[in-house]
């Protein structure tokens, strides 16, 4: 039987490194917070319970986790993250088994070097096992002091204690940890402030528990820059890397051209179809689906936007809509939430659609505003065009039919209707519905006949 695991995430700390008025667990990487990383990748463990420590702005940590079945206890005020894991206590009363203790700032880790650390704790039963790293720069954090023989670990010291000579040892403490419930809270109660920064140190048990002659054993992560813990914006910006190019990479291997991934943000979540080139610049976004074939870019961005396969969206930003097949869109065109792009589209430059039904093969080849329209297939919408949408009290719609041409600089006044094949002459102002087959011209546009000439 799987032994049930208890999880504690230590969010508590205003991190004020990152010199900022929010609390460092909600800077966002790659579009999601920080807090929402280390959650995202501890739920596949399916812990029995999860408690989250919080402090500094603790509402706030509250309500982004809302949608998450977490249970919360307060670190007031903020005295060290040993101090921080005692407020658990009362969370996991009862509770007996293994505990894995993570920190609010590690976005990185992995589900895998998460459950390789527990199964290994629980393979060996050690007091407690420490999630290390070997770093080429080690500067920042605390140092793993590992036994003659190499296999437990004696102390963990922080950089601030480190004695010089001490300063090359490049083995680091993750602060990611597997204790057992409740053991440790008997421990944590035997911690003291005697250390550079007054704190209550976690990794201080490592000591306690070496003394009393118990075995804390270290799991070295496969990756170290899993391990890296953002205190500042240089590390934000350096896990950014990191996360992109894991994506990315991702991505390239299922068949995607990217041509430079070092300009490329893809989110976690995104589908992309094989043969699908993107440029650089591209950003997509939330839930974003791409076809197969499709060329993205250079400088496009999708945010929770579908697209079929063969389309091509060239410098231009798109969200909340749905492109077709074989659609050509941009340079510079903006598609707003609701539009939906029939297959075979062009929309061209300059173009901006909202909440709006563009039938196949139509076409929308520059200096356009489409708002509240349905278009009926093989439509034309000459340059200038506006669909005036709003009379200053609400948006109204607009209705067209079948392979509707509409002349160079034509406003298109809502509520309205035009007819299968109906017309506008260049610059006519259309307030009232045309009938199929009619061609209106004028301000206000009426029906043409050779008369008025
Ligand atoms: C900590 C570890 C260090 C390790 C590093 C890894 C200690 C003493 N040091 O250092 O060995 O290499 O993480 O990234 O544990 N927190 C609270 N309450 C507090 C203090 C902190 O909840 O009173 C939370 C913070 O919100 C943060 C986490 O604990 O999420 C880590 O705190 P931080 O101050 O960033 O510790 P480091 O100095 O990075
Ligand atoms: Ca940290």
């Amino acid at each position: 039987m799987k032994e049930k695991l208890a999880v504690v995430i230590l969010a508590a700390g205003q991190g004020t490194r990152m010199k900022s008025e929010k609390p460092k667990v909600l800077h966002e990487l790659m579009g999601k917070t920080l807090i929402r990383h280390v959650l995202d990748a501890v739920l596949p463990l399916q812990p029995e319970k999860i408690s989250v420590i919080v402090g500094y702005q603790g509402e706030e940590i509250r309500k982004e986790l809302q949608d998450y079945c977490v249970s919360f206890a307060d670190q007031k005020p903020q005295l060290g993250t040993g101090h921080a894991l005692q407020q658990a206590q009362a969370e996991l009363d009862g509770f007996n088994g293994p505990v894995l203790v993570l920190c609010g700032d590690t976005p990185l880790l992995s589900t895998k070097s998460l459950g390789g650390l527990v199964d290994n704790h629980l393979a060996a039963r050690p007091a407690a096992t420490v999630l290390t790293a070997k770093m080429e720069n080690p500067t920042g954090y605390g140092r793993v002091f590992r036994s003659e023989d190499g296999k437990q670990i004696l102390k963990i010291a922080e950089q601030k204690d480190l004695y010089p000579a001490e300063e090359a040892i490049k083995e680091i403490n993750s602060g990611t940890y597997v204790f057992q419930s409740p053991e440790v809270f008997s421990v944590l109660k035997q911690l003291n402030t005697d250390n550079k920064q007054g704190e209550y140190y976690l990794t201080d048990v490592v000591r306690i528990w070496t003394e009393k002659g118990k075995s804390v054993f270290p799991f070295t992560a496969v990756d170290y820059r899993e391990i890296l813990g953002i205190n500042d914006r240089v590390d934000l910006s350096r896990a950014g890397l990191f996360l992109r190019e894991k994506i990315n990479r991702e991505h390239q291997k299922n068949g995607v051209t990217i041509e430079d991934p070092a300009h490329t943000y893809i989110e976690a979540g995104v589908v992309i179809a094989p043969d699908t080139v993107i440029r650089p610049g591209t950003f997509l976004q939330g839930n974003t689906e791409v076809g197969g074939n499709v060329v993205l870019g250079p400088h496009t961005t999708l945010i929770d936007t579908r697209v079929g396969s063969g389309s091509s969206i060239l410098k231009s930003h798109v969200q909340e809509a749905d492109i077709g097949p074989d659609c050509s869109v941009g340079p510079y065109a903006h598609l707003r939430p609701g539009t939906v792009l029939d297959r075979g589209v062009r929309v061209g430059d300059f173009v901006e659609i909202k909440k709006s039904f563009i039938g196949e093969g139509s076409k929308i080849p520059h200096l356009a505003y489409v708002g509240d329209a349905t278009l009926g297939p093989d439509c034309n919408i000459g340059a200038g065009t506006i669909f005036a949408n709003y009379d200053g009290q609400k948006k109204n719609p607009t209705f067209l039919g079948r392979e509707v041409f509409i002349g160079s600089n034509s406003t298109l006044v809502a509520p309205l209707r035009m007819g299968d094949f109906s017309r506008t002459g260049a610059g006519s102002v259309v307030t009232r519905d045309v009938g199929e087959n009619i061609t209106v011209v004028g301000v206000p546009a009426r029906p043409f006949s050779p008369k008025n000439e």
